[in-house]
């Protein structure tokens, strides 16, 4: 459904053509072209506005069938829980073979899955689970303490990635994946790394979807790494089955029970679900961990101010493993804040969540859109908005000391309505949990330039996933 060319401004170009769009997708900067169109085709409408210079067009039109929204307000429309600005076909060309619970468009198929997945991933349902998370959670922070002895910096981005993908598999299959043991990348951790990308590639030519295993094109890359992650689901639910079978006494419920009891699901149902939770429970997490750390070393004060608080409020470093309580962690006010900043600087997810406008739909921002025309919001440029975070690329986890009505609506690190990340419990409790241990463990530690590391590496490229350039950071004790 084409969008009138005088109801919504944007770049001329944009009525005829998205190659403009598709090229910064594939680029991995269309959150920040979208931006900036929002930028230039801001006014100073009010005093306020004209004051901090930089204000946004709260809707524009980014190809000629697509706008983009950043009024938190009309976000907020958007995505209502009852909304009915249902997931756009482009997530249709995202699915292998059937939807999954992330990528089902038809609100029922949604709906019954949603329904035996939700009470497992609650914070009542994750309490028993903290053990095992916990455990990994240490784990990964000894593996990192060794790697610090032995090659004089330890690599966040690969440890972080192996601790939520062994959190994940352990708590949706029985402790399958075992990276921090293996403690090398694998085929299976180059496919997860390679997510961001492979989601690129579909969001950009969601019409190729169809031929491309046929082709011997990078499109062909993706979709194989896509079938070898479904391999991954369809292993990791046969191991489980293998447990139950052979000592059903000692296994533990799962992310899944209700799955497995449940005689109206498919295996194949269970198999894309399983592949769903294997890249959004893994790949997310350990970004915004990575991204945290990063952003904690380069603002001393930061760091000092969060050191200072686990310092006082968690037992003695000496009584590393005993004492420590997820209670505890949730109770510290300026690591709450820290990691609210990190979501918002560094959004896992800072891409397009394309939605369908619906027949009578309301007006966004006083502009009606024809019903079938796709509308998009991004974390990007929400968490850029200056009237809600002013200064918004710098890191200060202060703002979030009194959070404001608007800074509230603007904040959609975890998506939102009935569509809002399944993981976002569970995605809390390991990252405050690790952010706090980490810390605790480590005091005095800072951005290694070992092995030619720098900022440069962590230059983020804004695919659907966040990436850090480089794929690492590198991360070391202080020296004397
Ligand atoms: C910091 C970590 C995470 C971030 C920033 C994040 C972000 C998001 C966002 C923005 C969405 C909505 C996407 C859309 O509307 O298209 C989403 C959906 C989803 N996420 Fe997460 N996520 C994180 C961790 C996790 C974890 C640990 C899991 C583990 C199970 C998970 C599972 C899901 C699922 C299944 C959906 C689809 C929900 C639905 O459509 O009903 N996520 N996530």
């Amino acid at each position: 459904m084409v969008i009138d060319k005088n109801s919504i401004k944007g770049p001329w170009y944009t009525r005829f053509t998205s190659a403009v769009y598709t090229y910064h997708q594939v680029r991995g900067q269309a959150p920040v072209y979208v931006h900036n169109l929002h930028a230039k085709y801001g006014q100073h409408s009010s005093p306020e506005r004209a004051a901090i210079k930089l204000s946004l067009r709260p809707i524009v039109r980014t190809t000629p069938h697509e706008a983009d929204v950043s009024d938190p307000a009309a976000v907020q429309a958007i995505h209502r829980i009852k909304g009915e600005f249902l997931k756009s076909p482009w997530y249709d060309s995202l699915a292998l073979g059937a939807p999954n619970v992330f990528n089902a468009t038809d609100p029922n198929v949604h709906r019954r899955r949603r329904r035996l997945l939700s009470q497992p991933l609650s914070e009542t349902g994750l309490r028993g689970l903290i053990p095992i998370i916990d455990g990994k959670i240490q784990k990964a922070i000894d593996r990192m303490a060794s790697e610090m002895k032995d090659r004089g910096a330890a690599d966040m981005y690969k440890w972080w990635l192996f601790m939520a993908t062994d959190i994940i598999g352990a708590l949706s299959f029985g402790d399958c994946f075992r990276m921090l043991d293996k403690g090398e990348k694998n085929q299976y951790v180059i496919d997860l790394e390679s997510t961001g990308d492979t989601f690129m590639v579909r969001a950009a030519f969601p019409s190729l979807t169809g031929w491309i295993r046929k082709v011997p094109v990078p499109l062909k890359t993706a979709n194989e790494v896509e079938c070898r992650t479904m391999n991954y689901a369809h292993e990791s639910l046969q191991w489980h089955r293998r447990l139950v079978e052979e000592s059903p006494e000692t296994t533990v419920p799962t992310l899944f029970s209700k799955f497995y009891n449940d005689n109206t699901i498919t295996a194949r149902e269970m198999a894309v679900d399983a592949q769903a939770y294997i890249i959004g429970g893994s790949d997310t997490l350990s970004k915004t961990l990575t991204y945290l750390v990063w952003a904690v070393c380069r603002n001393p004060s930061v760091k000092e101010k969060l050191v200072r608080e686990i310092q006082q409020r968690l037992p003695l470093a000496s009584q590393q493993r005993s004492g420590i309580t997820d209670a505890q962690v949730r109770d510290l006010p300026y690591l709450a804040m820290v990691i609210e900043e990190t979501l918002r600087l560094y959004p896992a997810v800072p891409s397009a969540l394309p939605r369908v406008v619906p027949p009578e739909a309301p007006e966004l921002c006083g502009r009606r859109l024809p019903a079938g025309a796709t509308v998009t919001t991004s974390a990007y440029c929400l968490h850029r908005d200056p009237t809600a975070f002013p200064d918004p690329e710098r890191f200060i986890p202060e703002r979030w000391q009194n959070p404001t009505k608007r800074m509230k609506d603007a904040f959609m690190a975890f998506g939102g309505g009935s569509r809002v990340c399944l993981g976002m419990h569970l995605a809390r409790l390991e990252i405050r949990l690790a952010a706090a241990r980490f810390f605790h463990r480590f005091p005095d530690v800072e951005i290694s330039n070992l092995e030619g590391m720098s900022d440069d590496d962590m230059e983020a490229q804004w695919y659907f996933v966040l990436t850090p350039k480089g794929k690492r950071c590198l991360i070391q004790q202080a020296r004397a």
